[in-house]
């Protein structure tokens, strides 16, 4: 029995292809360099990240137009459910001599009519200074950087890492080979990925970006968006580097998670 969901869309977007098509005059050898490309995606790895760079921030933006709650933001292609479940003080699990500044993320998270959201689970992962995440990258431990902890009863939460940097997805193969056609570079912003969960609510995805980051303006994702950048704040006073047991200057962020209505309604109905 067909489904009227996929004819709709798989139809409509052959037409919209087909307009396309006949637009920009596309030749054969156009097309055969596209199917390859597809195909070779495919055999580097790479079709989730070719995908995320160039469509998912606009299935993410279609997503936040006229609901309320914070900005969802692209999941990207390298989060992996499972991270270890973190025992307060949060700290994200990270080699003993971790790379980096020190970072303290916290914030609180609220339902939309401003309530706390009290045992929301965060599930946060971000690159390392070197930009390389794990379990996708060989060379980094398994599960560094990457973790799940919950609010308190206020809804507040709190949790150590590094400031993660800007890095640069590969280069070499077919998504880098497309942004340089386009005379684009392959850089992201630096950023930390969550998902947050709460039972009653649902769930959603976001990133956090840093007020003055570089490529901000030029992200290759094109994922930043301005309800989405927080202020990177540096601390070297004596007492405060005493209060975290800390030696050297450190930084925090604080971003307070509105968690948008609805999005448990939405998550049953496609399960
Ligand atoms: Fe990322």
């Amino acid at each position: 029995m067909p489904n009227a969901r996929a004819q709709e869309l798989v139809e409509g977007l052959q037409k919209t292809i087909f307009e396309f098509m006949r637009e920009h005059k596309v030749t054969h050898d156009e097309y055969r360099v596209a199917t390859d490309l597809l195909a070779e995606t495919i055999q580097a790895g790479e079709q989730s990240l070719l995908y995320d760079i160039f469509f998912e921030a606009e299935v993410t933006d279609i997503a936040n137009t006229g609901r309320d709650g914070s900005p969802e933001a692209i999941e990207g292609p390298f989060y992996l459910p499972g991270a270890p479940e973190l025992e307060a003080p949060f700290m994200l699990t990270q080699r003993a001599d971790e790379k980096g500044d020190v970072l303290l993320f916290m914030g609180r998270v609220t339902d939309t009519a401003g309530r706390p959201l009290a045992d929301a689970e965060i599930d946060l992962w971000h690159a390392d200074a070197d930009g390389r995440y794990s379990n996708i990258d060989p060379s980094v431990p398994a599960w560094n950087l990457r973790g799940r902890f919950r609010t308190d009863a206020e809804g507040r939460y709190k949790v150590r890492t590094i400031v993660p940097q800007s890095y640069e997805i590969p280069k070499c193969g077919p998504t880098g080979r497309v942004l340089d056609a386009l005379g684009r570079h392959c850089f992201r912003p630096a950023h930390l990925h969550v998902k947050i969960r709460h039972p009653d609510v649902g769930e959603m995805t976001s990133q956090i970006y840093f007020k003055g980051g570089r490529y901000l303006e030029s992200d290759s994702a094109n994922a930043v968006r301005d309800g989405l950048i927080a202020e990177l704040i540096r601390h070297e006073r004596d007492e405060d580097l005493a209060a975290h047991n800390l030696d050297k200057p450190y930084f925090d962020v604080t971003y307070n998670f509105v968690l948008p209505s609805g999005v448990l309604a939405v998550a049953r109905a496609v399960a």
